[in-house]
């Protein structure tokens, strides 16, 4: 081989040589996934706490989380409640409604979906979506309701997902056995988030 035959070898094997190491270079959906990484490590430091539980031994317990909570109400407030049929969603909206100073007897919204009733300061209006279809809860307005004067609690809100605000305090109960319930409250953004910080911090959730 002559030097100018070698030289254009090495040119050539450089060339490559450059062509793999431009390979090997990261590509932008290299930067993304460490930057997905840097963000989870980020939100394992710094994301608030998600899920906070509260622990009922009998209904009295239950009575005393909606005392906890109608103590922070304000118009627009959305409550969730999602659990089996007999968890406890419905003993848990009277007992909030007693809390808001509702006098009226609160039952079961099942065939009426949405009741409207008269607060102390607040109105407060209870639903249940379990007879329902998405596409005709759709219908019915709820953003009025939602982003109104008054408080909203639905039971069965799984069943309407899609409808739901953005901001709510999701609420889902465990039947433990006879007389215990877990609660489990999910906030979506605040004030929510706010109200089960304090609520931890007095020694009320975990
Ligand atoms: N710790 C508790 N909290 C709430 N309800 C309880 C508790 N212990 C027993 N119960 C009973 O469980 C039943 C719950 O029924 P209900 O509230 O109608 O359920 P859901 O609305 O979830 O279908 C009621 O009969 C209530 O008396
Ligand atoms: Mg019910």
């Amino acid at each position: 081989m002559d030097v100018k035959e070698q030289q254009s070898l090495l040119r050539v094997i450089s060339g490559r040589a450059f062509c793999i190491r431009e390979l090997m270079l990261p590509t932008s959906e290299d930067y993304n996934r460490s930057s997905t990484r840097k963000r989870k490590e980020r939100d394992e430091i710094y994301l608030p706490q998600s899920t906070f539980t509260y622990n009922s031994r009998h209904e009295e317990d239950t009575d005393k989380l909606g005392r906890l909570l109608a103590a922070y109400l304000q118009p627009g407030t959305v409550f969730t409640l999602d659990g089996d049929l007999g968890a406890g969603k419905t003993r848990f909206s009277q007992g909030f409604a007693r809390a808001m100073g509702i006098t009226e007897t609160v039952n079961s919204p099942t065939f009426t979906i949405i009741k409207e009733y008269e607060g102390a300061e607040l109105p407060f209006y209870h639903m249940d979506m379990y007879r329902i279809s998405q596409e005709e809860a759709d219908e019915l307005g709820l953003d009025d309701y939602f982003y109104g004067a008054g408080v909203t609690l639905i039971e069965w809100s799984s069943l309407i997902e899609d409808l739901l605000p953005q901001d709510r305090l999701a609420i889902t109960i465990d039947h433990q056995d006879d007389q215990t319930r877990v609660f489990h409250l999910t906030p979506h953004g605040d004030p929510y988030q706010s109200w089960c910080v304090q609520m931890k911090e007095n020694g009320h959730l975990q």
